[in-house]
């Protein structure tokens, strides 16, 4: 990745093991059925996987062949690729900075001051990083799109933009002391902020009764199967049913009965210590806490010292659920959907109620999984949906060559799942659940991130990133490119999809691909509808959502700075003359990934979380490669959530 300082090379190749991925055995023996059915080289030739698919008369038959006619529904004029310090959206259209890293949210929370980035100060302050977004209408049950709650996760921290003096490259964020860390671990977490519209411009308010901060010390309760597990149990907390804090919280989702979900990614990075002076080095390994933290933390903060508190980890890597209407609301890790790297959890109601929880494991040759509740929910008292994700089942994704995606469920004592190997109880299940996956044979994927339904076509959406460690070897159908660095959508298609009940529930569904990533006639195998523009190509999908008309919008993350293209938000019809037919609309900073896209319920607004603007080689607090939003000499940039409306007040997308 010529993106030395992006997220996707500087955290994970901080660490050698996740550099190369955690799993094992990543080659699916699915590649060796492409093999026998289409010749080796045939599979060894990037982009003849992907022909194989769309040679299929069934996927021509499901749609599943991006359309040649156009145009697209989209109206906006198509935005030019650019890379700039400054951000820029299609024409007809506004950008407002609603809320920036530092600013008040608390009462009492003091000014920012770039000068004087305190734990104190941050713990009542905006956090730094935002990614996933999501927006709870004022009054609660009201489709209010002009007032609300932002809920937004804090992923991470910049060490070397954060404080001064730091340098730059990885080596910066280990350079932090002692209260330098404990300020990075307030900005952590997630925020809770009311946002108005007022006379058509968005701000949001200063210590609003909702308003919450949530770090990594906020208290939380651990519950689900894997609740006081012994190996949930520490020092602190020896019932091994309370934690402090969530962490690397990247993308997330939301219940039908409106509390938010989040997702535990990265979490191995703020581990240190040596994971061989511990009784479990195996499973570190397998979630990549490899004995080189990525932070200070474990120099500042015992219990992220594997030799000081063994257990700590495996209290990372959940879902987290609360109610953000209730900032006294005590935030739960539901165990029973599985400890991975969540990129996020994202619902869908099934068509006898039962509710499905989408989640991508967001690291080279992980897996693709969903959560089924095991009762419906009940729309009429949402108190009785309360424990409803502590009791269901988990599946992991296997993807076959003929297009059927099967769900294999990670049940202990069903198949491999037994004490024989080493899963002695449903919580070793979930606290292993990739070690699970594996023996099950599950399909290893191109680094899964947001996974989301489309509500008016049922059908899933599977961001695949990239991963560049792909040999052609491991190629498989639904990882049809060696080396790829520029990632791909998959698109999943259960029973009923397309009707008003579709059986998201269901242990069986069809797959195809949406798009492949990269610029056509440059990376090989490349795909997207005929008529995308030279300004329409993506690269490293990430996150996504839909508009009310079903149309899909991409956020990426990771492209390439050679390309001289940023990261931005692009949107395509998923459905009819369009179909695929990738758009720019919004493009980032320099530095920055595009996360969080999120619609008002009346599509006149999307939120974005612009990431790490100024993350480039050699950037610097002192000398950064942008001070976005602010350009004010001494500010360093800062990360924010935007808003983005039509001038005219229309639909964003028209
Ligand atoms: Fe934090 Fe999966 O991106
Ligand atoms: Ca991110
Ligand atoms: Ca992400
Ligand atoms: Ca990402």
């Amino acid at each position: 990745m010529a993106h030395p300082q992006s997220h996707i090379d500087t955290f994970e190749a901080l660490d050698a093991s996740e550099d190369i991925g955690s799993n094992p055995n990543p080659r699916a023996p699915i590649s060796d059925i492409i093999a026998a059915r289409f010749g080796r080289r045939a599979m060894l030739s990037a982009g003849a996987a992907l022909a194989a698919l769309a040679a299929t008369p069934e996927a021509e038959a499901q749609g599943l062949i991006p359309r040649q006619g156009g145009p697209s529904s989209l109206s906006f004029p198509e935005l030019r690729h650019q890379l700039a310090q400054s951000d820029a959206v299609a024409e007809g259209y506004e950008i407002q900075n609603v809320i920036r890293w530092g600013d008040p949210v608390l009462a009492g929370a003091p000014a920012f001051d770039a000068t004087r980035v305190t734990a104190d100060a941050q713990a009542l302050q905006f956090g730094y990083n935002n990614d996933y977004l999501d927006f709870f209408p004022l009054p609660a049950g009201s489709t209010n799109a002009d007032h609300g709650l932002l809920v937004v996760n804090h992923e991470y921290t910049n060490t070397n933009l954060m404080f001064p003096g730091m340098g730059s490259g990885r080596e910066s964020r280990t350079r932090s002391n002692a209260e330098q860390t404990r300020a990075e671990a307030m900005a952590h977490g997630l925020s809770v902020i009311e946002v108005k519209r007022t006379n058509g411009v968005w701000g949001y308010v200063p210590a609003g009764p909702h308003n919450r901060r949530i770090t990594a010390e906020t208290a939380m309760r651990i519950s689900g199967p894997a609740a006081g597990a012994a190996r949930m149990k520490t020092a602190a907390d020896p019932a091994g049913l309370r934690v402090l804090g969530t962490l690397n919280n990247c993308a997330g989702g939301n219940t039908p009965w409106g509390t938010v979900l989040t997702g535990e990614e990265n979490f191995n990075g703020y581990f240190g210590g040596d994971p061989a002076k511990t009784p479990h080095q195996a499973i570190m390994r397998r979630y990549g806490i490899a004995g080189e933290s990525w932070y200070n933390w474990w120099r500042h903060m015992d219990r992220f010292n594997v030799e000081k508190e063994a257990n700590e980890s495996f209290r990372f890597g959940w879902v987290v659920e609360f109610d953000p209407y209730d900032p006294q609301s005590v935030p739960v890790k539901r165990t029973a959907l599985g400890r991975f790297k969540h990129e996020g959890a994202t619902h869908a109601i099934s068509a006898d109620g039962r509710v499905v929880f989408y989640s991508g494991d967001d690291e080279r040759f992980e897996y693709v999984y969903k959560f089924v509740t095991a009762r419906p929910w009940n729309p009429n008292d949402r108190a009785a949906n309360r424990d409803l994700l502590d009791d269901g089942t988990l599946y992991v994704g296997k993807f076959h060559d003929d297009g059927k995606l099967e769900w294999l469920p990670l049940v202990h004592g069903q198949g491999p799942l037994t004490a024989a190997n080493g899963f002695a109880d449903q919580a070793d299940v979930l606290i292993e659940a990739r070690r699970a996956a594996d023996l099950l044979g599950a399909t290893p994927m191109d680094r899964p991130e947001d996974v989301e339904a489309n509500p008016v076509n049922g059908r899933v959406y599977v961001m695949l990133t990239n991963n560049s460690r792909r040999t052609a070897e491991q190629v498989n159908r639904a990882n049809p490119r060696a080396r790829n660095m520029h990632g791909h959508i998959v698109e999943i298609i259960p029973p009923g999809a397309g009707s008003a009940r579709v059986d998201h529930a269901a242990t069986e569904a069809r797959w195809g691909i949406f798009i492949a990533a990269g610029k056509p006639g440059v990376d090989a195998g490349a795909q997207y509808h005929r008529a995308t523009s030279d300004q329409g190509w993506l690269s490293c999908p990430d996150n996504c959502t839909f508009d009310k008309k079903g149309r899909i919008w991409i956020a990426t993350d990771g492209a390439p700075e050679t390309s001289g293209v940023a990261d931005g938000l692009y949107a395509a019809d998923t459905a009819g003359h369009g179909r695929a037919l990738t758009r720019l609309f919004y493009q980032a900073p320099t530095g920055a990934e595009v996360c969080g896209p999120c619609f008002t319920p009346d599509n006149k607004t999307i939120f974005l979380a612009i990431q790490h603007p100024g993350e480039d080689a050699g950037s610097t607090f002192e000398r950064p490669s942008t001070r976005w939003p602010d350009f004010a000499e001494g500010v360093p940039p800062r990360p924010s959530v935007i808003a983005i409306v039509k001038k005219d007040g229309g639909e964003i997308g028209g």
